[in-house]
C-alpha cells in the first residue's frame, strides 16, 4: 500500500542545509498496523506529510497504492488524498462551532453522494468511531478532548480511506483516553479495511500497534513486528463503513 523508497527530506540551501529525513526506506502492506515511533524532532511528522501527499520528498521515490506520486499535478494528489488518505492530528482539528454530524460529514462535500447517503456515512462513520449518539447534535467545542478525537476518527474514516494516519492522537489525552482511541484503532486494524499509521513518541502508545518502525534522525534504526500487542481491554464495535 505504502512504499517508500530512499526518501529524503532538506530544508534550506548549501551551508544551510538541514536534512530531516534522510533514505528512508520501507513497505507498508495493505491492511497492516504500524507504528512509528521517534523523540519530538526525528522527522516523524515530515514523514506523515509526505505518505499524506501534503509534503513532498526532495529525493527518492514514493509508491502508494500502486501510484508514483512523484509524477502526479497538485490537482491529482488532492484527489487521490481524499480518496485514499484519512489524517487524525493531536489538536483534532475540528470546526468548533459546528455540530459533530457538520464536522464528520465536512470531506464528502467535495464528492458527488447527496445529502442523505453523506449523513448515513457520517453516522456509520460516528458508531465505528465509537461516539454516543446523544453527542451527534454537539458543537465540537462542547465535547471533552476524547469526544473531539473520536470526531476526528469518525471524520477521517467518514470517506472510507486505505489509509488512515494519526500523529500524535493520544497527545492532548489522558491515558485511559488514549487507550479509548488506540482501542478504536485496534478494531479497525481487525476488522482489515484499513492500513494504519499510527506517529507516536512514546513506546507505550507504539505498543498498541502490530509493527514498530523507530525512527531516530530522520533514519530508521529499527523495523519489528510487535507479537505482543497491547491488548484491547473494553469492547468498541467498529463496524464497516
Ligand atoms: N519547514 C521546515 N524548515 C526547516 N526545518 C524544519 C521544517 N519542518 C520541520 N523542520 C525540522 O525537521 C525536524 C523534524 O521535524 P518533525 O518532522 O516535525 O519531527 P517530529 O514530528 O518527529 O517531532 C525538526 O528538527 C524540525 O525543526
Ligand atoms: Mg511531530
Amino acid at each position: 500500500m505504502i512504499e517508500l523508497r530512499s526518501i529524503t527530506k532538506t530544508y534550506g540551501e548549501s551551508k544551510n542545509v538541514v536534512t530531516v529525513l534522510q533514505e528512508v526506506t520501507c513497505t507498508i502492506a495493505d491492511g497492516e498496523f504500524v507504528a512509528i515511533m521517534g523523540p519530538s524532532g526525528s522527522g516523524k511528522s515530515t514523514l506523515m506529510h509526505i505518505i499524506g501527499l501534503l509534503d513532498s520528498p526532495t529525493c527518492g521515490e514514493y509508491i502508494l497504492d500502486g501510484v508514483s506520486v512523484a509524477s502526479r499535478s497538485g490537482d491529482d494528489l488532492a484527489r487521490i488524498r481524499n480518496e485514499k488518505i484519512g489524517f487524525i492530528f493531536q489538536a483534532f482539528n475540528l470546526l468548533p462551532r459546528a455540530t459533530v454530524l457538520r464536522n464528520v460529514m465536512l470531506p464528502l462535500i467535495y464528492g458527488t453522494r447527496d445529502s442523505g447517503s453523506r449523513l448515513e456515512r457520517a453516522q456509520v462513520a460516528l458508531r465505528a468511531a465509537g461516539l454516543g449518539e446523544e453527542r451527534w447534535q454537539n458543537r465540537s467545542n462542547q465535547l471533552s478532548g476524547g469526544q473531539m478525537q473520536r470526531v476526528a476518527v469518525a471524520r477521517a474514516l467518514v470517506t472510507d480511506p486505505a489509509v488512515l494516519l494519526a500523529d500524535e492522537p493520544t497527545g492532548n489525552l489522558d491515558t485511559a483516553t488514549g487507550d479509548v482511541v488506540l482501542e478504536s484503532f485496534q478494531a479497525l486494524h481487525d476488522q482489515g479495511n484499513h492500513t494504519i499509521v499510527l506517529i507516536t513518541h512514546e513506546q507505550y502508545v507504539a505498543e498498541h500497534a502490530a509493527r514498530i518502525i523507530s525512527i531516530r534522525d530522520g533514519r530508521i534504526v529499527e523495523d519489528k513486528k510487535n507479537g505482543h500487542r497491547r491488548a484491547v481491554r473494553s469492547i468498541t464495535p467498529a463496524v464497516s463503513v
